[in-house]
């Protein structure tokens, strides 16, 4: 997220819940879990305590002397959530990590087979993967790339799988074939010897302003990958950990990838954590080459950040807030597309879950983007800040510099009226903003 106002930034002390509070006692309701990582709000006592109990046993347990119960528990509670799907898990601190992580694990398992031509990857267009170099070349986001170029992985990019803005001439009726054809024609192109993983969001986050794949889109892509013998990696950071409702937004797309990364929510954003999980196929000719995953950090699987993850995980389980999320999620949606049916300029309401994304555009007939000078995205973000109301604006979703969503990413536990207030609060400061616009 860019920010806005960043130089006179409020000075949060205090939250509750969905809410939190600055030194001026100003509420803020977070509509979008901050970037979409508080999954249980703020100040939850569970997980603080939990939090307090690790930390008054020790401060960590280093990953390459020991093991400990929250680490162990959580790995369970993680493989359990994806259907035993994945054999391993590496956990680390950040997105970012988790898709280096994911990369390096790609490179390591050809390196393991002595394949090693295999060292390129194709990501896509209008994505967002991190902002360590080796995440940041497969991610495909102008702005945040432009100082590095030149530094950055020789990486190719496909389509976005986009069904509001599908490529020109694709109907929707084709659009996934077209992607998946587009994909394995860039595979054969760079030649499959040479290409070690395809990288996409199954939910595409800032970048895209919450785009969910097009159906069978992602059991396409799939088979191209399995033909040519390169690995799928789904980064599910941010739309992944029950955030769309399902665990795994991959679960709800049929189709689990042969890596996938998670961060976000998965400790509700109390101590940062992040993991990338590989199936027992991309596991084994690692571990019997190399006995290990050379990916490790110092705090790897931090041992507070796995017992806030296990109590975050239990809490969303007790509670069966995946079936809120799921349920109330679709009510959100339509509620936001209904309070915003009068504006000509609301283009597309879409996601799923808790994932909400809401594209304004200049002509809805055209799809035409307002021009990145106006900052319209930004603006809303700052009047629904001033307003109270704490959603994620993004930028430059249509082409790299023009385009602006909202995405509303509530945590999985709000009242239904903290969902209203969300609502109602998101149609002001966006009517707010587009009649300054027109003045
Ligand atoms: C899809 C996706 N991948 C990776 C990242 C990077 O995560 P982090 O900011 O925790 O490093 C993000 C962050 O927004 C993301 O949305």
């Amino acid at each position: 997220m860019s920010g806005f106002g960043i130089h006179r930034l409020p000075r949060i002390v205090r939250g509750q819940g969905s809410y939190v509070f600055d030194a001026t006692g100003k509420r803020y309701l977070d509509g979008s879990g901050g970037p979409a990582a508080f999954s249980l709000g703020h100040a939850h006592p569970e997980i603080n305590a939990a939090i307090n109990e690790q930390l008054s046993g020790f401060a960590h347990g280093y990953r390459y002397l020991f093991t400990t119960d929250a680490l162990e528990q959580l790995t369970l509670v993680v493989k359990e959530r994806c259907g035993g799907h994945f054999q391993d898990v590496i956990f680390c601190g950040s997105g970012s990590e988790a898709v280096e992580g994911a990369l390096k694990t790609a490179l390591q398992y050809f390196a393991a087979r002595g394949l090693m031509r295999k060292r390129r990857f194709i990501g896509r267009r209008r994505s967002w993967h991190g902002n360590t170099l080796g995440a940041l070349s497969v991610s495909d986001f102008q702005e945040r790339r432009e100082a590095f170029e030149g530094s950055l992985l020789d990486v190719a990019f496909v389509s976005a799988a986009n069904a509001y803005r599908p490529p020109p001439g694709v109907s929707s009726g084709e659009l996934t074939r077209y992607l998946a054809d587009e994909l394995d024609q860039a595979i054969e192109r760079l030649g499959p010897e040479t290409v070690a993983a395809f990288i996409f969001e199954p939910i595409v986050g800032a970048a895209g302003g919450v785009v969910p794949a097009p159906e069978g889109y992602c059991r396409a892509v799939r088979e191209v990958c399995r033909k040519h013998d390169v690995l799928m990696i789904a980064d599910e950071v941010m739309c992944g950990a029950g955030r769309s409702g399902a665990w795994s937004a991959s679960e709800h797309d049929g189709a689990m990838p042969d890596i996938m990364c998670i961060a976000k929510g998965l400790a509700g954003g109390y101590i940062p954590l992040g993991a990338t999980l590989m199936t027992a196929d991309i596991a084994a000719p690692i571990l019997e080459q190399h006995g290990a995953y050379q990916t490790g950090h110092t705090f790897t699987g931090h041992t507070a950040a796995c017992a806030a993850g296990v109590v975050v995980q239990r809490v969303i389980a007790r509670d069966r807030l995946l079936e809120r999320v799921r349920i109330h999620g679709a009510r959100l949606k339509e509620q936001i597309r209904e309070i915003l049916a009068g504006f000509d300029e609301v283009g597309d309401v879409r996601g799923r879950g808790y994932f909400i994304g809401i594209e304004l555009v200049c002509d809805r007939a055209r799809k035409t983007p307002f021009p990145s000078q106006r900052r319209l995205s930004l603006d809303v973000g700052a009047r629904c800040f001033e307003d109270g109301l704490i959603c994620y604006p993004c930028s430059g979703n249509v082409d790299g510099t023009n385009g602006d969503t909202v995405i509303v990413a509530p945590p999985y536990n709000a009242s239904d009226s903290e969902l209203e207030e969300i609502v109602s609060k998101l149609a002001r400061g966006i009517r707010s903003a587009l009649s300054h616009s027109a003045a």
